[in-house]
């Protein structure tokens, strides 16, 4: 094994898990389109380098989603639409210390 420490300031997990309707998930809101779109603002804005935005599988609070957390800063985003988009990039901009 090798441990060595992430190269990403900020990196975004957006919970994309469906259930089909069994019960609730967050693949039932927004996120699968948020995923998208986070990842291309996160490109347009120069961020990629040291910004990562990865589709997770259940994060343990759907009843909560739509989820999405921030690591290493442990910020969770829960009930997220796509309202909310503009200012969880202000706060990820906020995070990046580095020119891209
Ligand atoms: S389905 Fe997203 S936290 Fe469980």
């Amino acid at each position: 094994m090798k441990k060595s420490s992430t190269p990403y300031q900020a990196h975004l997990f957006v919970c994309t898990k469906s259930r089909g309707g069994e019960r609730k998930s967050c693949g039932d809101g927004d996120n699968p389109a948020l995923k998208d779109v986070l990842k291309d603002e996160v490109k347009k804005r120069g961020w990629k380098p040291v910004v990562r935005v990865s589709e997770s599988s259940c994060l343990g609070v759907c009843d909560a989603g739509p989820n999405i957390m921030i690591y290493p800063q442990k910020i969770w985003f829960s009930e997220v639409t796509h309202a909310d988009v503009p200012g969880i990039l202000e706060l990820v901009g906020s995070l990046v210390t580095e020119p891209a």
